[in-house]
């Protein structure tokens, strides 16, 4: 629960440079104000993040957007009327308000409207722009409680609001319309499907542009173990053969999953929102048991599966 209280200390503390844990409809985010440089780059020290990764600006409402971008398509007002506040970041050519120290320096700048009763009335109160990236460790996975934020990063915060459980569980989906065409940088919790229709037409994925999307970073989103991705036929096989040479495997998938007897399952719904909404929660978990393999069935490749298939295979991905 939100008090005037908490909503007063949390907008002091953005004032006064402070970093507080703030709960989205996506994930929880590490919030700073964006027009305070040193606030900034105190997030991107938290997080251990390299300081030419971008962040997005989270803002109270899409009137906002010309202070931020100087030029506003149509297309950005379509989607901004159909989907704020929601899951969906809108990258465009950015103002001097968008620091170089909030934008890595890029000519653009992501904007996003949460859909959170908590961040917006923080947004709302503060009456500025919010410098949000997932309040996780780079490269570790996001948090969707606030018990996560405080297990990962209790002691860096000066303040955690606790908003409850994420209720869609996967970041926002990035959407680039500063160039000649629309395209996807980050598949997240608004369906590409839902954005094409808007639209009137199809808009390609181009997760591994050239512009700087951490999220896009081949190995990221990872628990300890290692992960091993699988259709739903293969899981029961794929977890015989890990076992038979001696690993420790536990599976993230739904209970119609048939398992050899003894193997742990962590609940990851078939339904491609219901496994959004779990993904993060079920990789913690499994992966606090001390697996040394995680067994991950996938979900189907449509609406929200796809940004669930894009965080698994990037968990699974070889890393560095
Ligand atoms: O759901 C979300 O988007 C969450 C919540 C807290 O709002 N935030 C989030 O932030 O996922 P972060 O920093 O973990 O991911 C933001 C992504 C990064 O991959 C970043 O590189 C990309 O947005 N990004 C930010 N500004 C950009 C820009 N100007 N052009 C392209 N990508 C940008
Ligand atoms: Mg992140």
């Amino acid at each position: 629960m939100l008090t005037p209280d908490i909503l007063t200390r949390a907008v002091e503390t953005l004032r006064h440079g402070g970093v507080i844990a703030l709960p989205t409809e996506t994930v929880y985010g590490l919030a700073a104000n964006c027009e305070d440089e040193l606030a900034v780059r105190r997030v991107f020290a938290i997080k251990g993040r390299p300081a030419t990764h971008p962040l997005i600006v989270h803002v109270a409402r899409a009137a906002e957007l010309p202070s931020w971008a100087r030029h506003v398509p149509e297309e950005a007002w379509r989607l901004a009327e159909a989907f704020w506040p929601g899951p969906l970041t809108l990258v465009l050519p950015r103002t001097p308000r968008a620091t170089d120290a909030v934008t890595g320096g890029q000519d653009t700048v992501a904007l996003r409207v949460p859909n959170h009763p908590v961040a917006l009335a923080v947004l709302e109160a503060l009456g500025g722009g919010v410098a949000a990236p997932s309040a996780n460790r780079f490269g570790r996975v996001s948090p969707t409680t606030a018990e996560h934020v405080r297990a990962d990063l209790g002691d860096e915060v000066d303040l955690i609001l606790d908003g409850g459980p994420c209720t869609v569980g996967v970041e926002s989906t990035i959407v680039d319309l500063s160039g000649k065409e629309p395209a996807v940088l980050r598949p997240g919790g608004l369906a590409v499907e839902e954005l094409e229709r808007v639209l009137g037409r199809k808009v390609p994925v181009r997760t591994s542009a050239t512009v700087r999307v951490s999220g896009s970073l081949a190995s990221h989103y990872a628990p300890r173990a290692g992960v091993v991705l699988s259709e739903p036929a293969d899981v029961a096989s794929r977890v015989t053969s890990l076992r038979a040479r001696g690993h420790n495997v536990g599976v993230l998938g739904p209970p119609s999953l048939m398992l050899p007897p003894g193997v742990p399952r962590y609940d990851v719904p078939e339904d491609p929102a219901g496994a959004a909404r779990a993904l993060y929660t079920r990789l913690r978990e499994a992966d606090e048991q001390g697996h040394d393999v995680l067994v991950a069935c996938l979900p189907r490749a449509e609406g929200l599966g796809i940004a669930v298939r894009d965080r698994l295979s990037r968990a699974a991905a070889p890393r560095s």
